[in-house]
């Protein structure tokens, strides 16, 4: 368990079971009821906008300090393509090496009235003497994300999710809440059974393409091995990929998941370690792989990495 999950109480809302979006009526409804010290947004696999001023309001109405950890989607929000939690919400985080592109590093922004408990908590609560190099690169990487280029980056980030979104719909696969609105999204493989994410991330790492496993709204199947992958545009678009692209990926995407995702986990708990294991073996020796594999490390050497190829 994390830190966080060890020093406070987390109480879990949850997405509309049908419509899998945030139902922020039963949201307001869970608030009243447990009366939370604080009301948290922003999230790690959440492929729609979030409604910060709507969070912001049910934590007022019922005492609640308003927090968004906007880490995903800070690149999105200063590009202008996800409405801002600014000046209302009252703490909001961002880690800074997501879609805003910078070092592995952090930043807290807060009303007056928390500034001096939050640095308290910080310095010397939680940390040392200040990482200046890192410092540093985050004042670099602010300072792209306000060049007219990062704008453009950021709508590229969004058009090529839907691109890619739109292409696996089309061939068939089933997304939570049907496509996304920002970076990312949720491959629902309950389709071909459950626990099936691990497999289908180990087959498209074997093909040079990453992705992660990634739990979905009503997992039949633990963390560990859940019933989703995750997929992001990010870092394609930083290599200077467009909707084109997405759609041959998304090809690809769909042959090896249609192939891979029929993988059964097995019930016990005790034979699914072993049973990726083989399964991850076996993949250097798939004709499919082998196929796409290539054809993807020839493609992808067409658009170099910045900072490495150029
Ligand atoms: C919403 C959100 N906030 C914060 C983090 C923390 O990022 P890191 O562990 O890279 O510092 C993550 C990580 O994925 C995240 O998804």
């Amino acid at each position: 368990m994390s830190l966080s999950g060890r020093v406070f109480k987390f109480v879990h809302y949850e997405v509309d079971a049908e419509k899998e979006i945030l139902d922020y009526s039963k949201i307001a409804a869970m608030a009243w009821e447990e009366k939370p010290k604080i009301l948290l947004s922003g999230f790690t696999a959440y492929p729609r906008k979030i409604d910060f001023q709507k969070m912001h309001d049910i934590a007022k109405e019922v005492g609640a300090v308003s927090m968004v950890d906007m880490s995903h989607i800070s690149g999105l929000i200063i590009g202008g393509v996800h409405p801002s939690p600014f000046p209302f919400t009252d703490v909001v985080t961002t880690t800074t090496h997501k879609t805003l592109r910078g070092p592995r590093a952090a930043m807290i922004f807060c009303k007056e009235e928390y500034k001096e408990k939050i640095d308290k908590a910080v310095f010397p609560g939680m940390q040392g003497g200040p990482h200046e190099h890192t410092i540093a690169a985050v004042a670099v990487a602010l300072a792209e994300a306000q060049k007219p280029e990062f704008k453009k980056y950021a709508e590229q980030i969004v058009k090529n999710a839907q691109a890619l979104a739109e292409t696996l719909v089309g061939e068939g696969l089933r997304l939570i809440s049907g496509g996304t609105d920002n970076h990312l999204m949720l491959l629902d493989l309950r389709p071909f059974g459950p626990g099936r994410g691990i497999f289908l991330e180990k087959a498209l790492e074997a093909a040079h393409i990453t992705v992660n496993k990634n739990p979905i709204p009503n997992d039949p199947s633990p963390p560990y091995y859940p019933s989703g992958v995750r997929l992001g545009t990010p870092a394609l678009t930083s290599r200077g990929m467009k909707e084109d692209e997405m759609k041959l990926i998304g090809k690809w995407i769909a042959v090896l998941t249609k192939e891979f995702a029929k993988t059964e986990m097995p019930e016990e708990k005790e034979k699914r370690a072993a049973a990726v294991k083989d399964f991850a073996q076996s993949l250097s020796r798939h004709p499919l792989v082998k196929e796409i594999g290539a054809e993807v490390k020839k493609f992808a050497s067409k658009f170099p990495v910045p900072g490495i190829d150029q």
